[in-house]
């Protein structure tokens, strides 16, 4: 294990470690030696009563006498005040083991480069606390499991991609679809009613596939978007259109 040594002290590593959309075995071999050698494992969760979805795809790999859990919340919140004194409070509490010269891995869905928490505990990490060594483990995203699971290609020869946290205003969906080839719409669950009326003006609905729990043994793939208008969807869902068949 690589620690820094400053001024005689030790700091640990923190690691963001992706662990896949939720399939044990769409995870890597490289998160699964170090999940099981660390012996600090951070999840994030949103409530502080609420469980940790992250938490369960690893929960078979952890040993409860030699390594500890740090559960930390982040709110699903857009106020950015409200944020940041989570981010702030959790960057606190990772530095204890850090510091006192102890593995941190920060647990993270799919990879850990696509909207994580760890992202921004990456940055202020960085940018306040140079010294401790960070290393990003990536995973399997659920857009490339996703894919998969609909038996879609994502992109091909020339093709674009696009990707959206499905917090577009006014015509910037219409927009997108006209100009990539195909679009990956995450958090879709909250505006899907919207994304239908988009779909249905630009006659792109029979190109749209929606996937949700994805490598969970709950997966559900749906080829006809429409039957989804007005349902009560999953936060881990996920939509895939593209334009060309096949
Ligand atoms: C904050 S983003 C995290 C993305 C994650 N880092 C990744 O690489 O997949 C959360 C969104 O990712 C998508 N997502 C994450 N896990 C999923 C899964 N197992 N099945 C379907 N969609 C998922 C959903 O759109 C969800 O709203």
């Amino acid at each position: 294990m690589t620690n820094l040594s400053i001024g005689g002290e030790k700091f640990g590593t923190f690691y963001g470690v992706g662990v896949g959309p939720g399939d044990p075995e769409l995870m890597t071999v490289k998160a699964q030696r170090i999940l099981r050698q660390v012996p600090v494992l951070c999840v994030p969760k949103s409530r502080e009563e609420g469980g940790s979805y992250a938490l369960g795809i690893i929960s078979h790999l952890m040993e409860p006498n030699r390594q500890r859990l740090m559960e930390l919340v982040f709110p699903m919140t857009k106020d950015r005040a409200k944020l940041e004194e989570y981010w702030d409070k959790g960057l606190d509490q990772l530095l204890v083991p850090l510091r006192a010269g102890e593995d941190v891995a920060f647990v993270t869905e799919g990879d850990p480069s696509i909207y994580s928490t760890f992202l921004h505990m990456f940055a202020l990490m960085r940018e306040r606390h140079p010294e401790i060594p960070v290393e990003v483990v990536p995973g399997v995203s659920s857009i490339n499991a996703s894919a998969a699971a609909a038996g879609m290609p994502l992109v091909d020869g020339a093709e674009r991609l696009a990707i959206l946290p499905a917090t577009y205003e006014g015509n910037q969906l219409v927009d997108v679809l006209e100009r990539f080839d195909t679009v990956v719409l995450l958090k879709v669950h909250r505006v899907m009613d919207r994304v239908l009326d988009v779909l249905e003006k630009l006659e792109m609905v029979d190109r749209a596939v929606y996937v949700s729990r994805c490598g969970s043994p709950e997966q559900r793939v749906v080829t006809d978007v429409a039957s989804l208008r007005g349902q009560d969807l999953e936060y881990l869902s996920l939509m895939i259109v593209r334009r060309r068949r096949g």
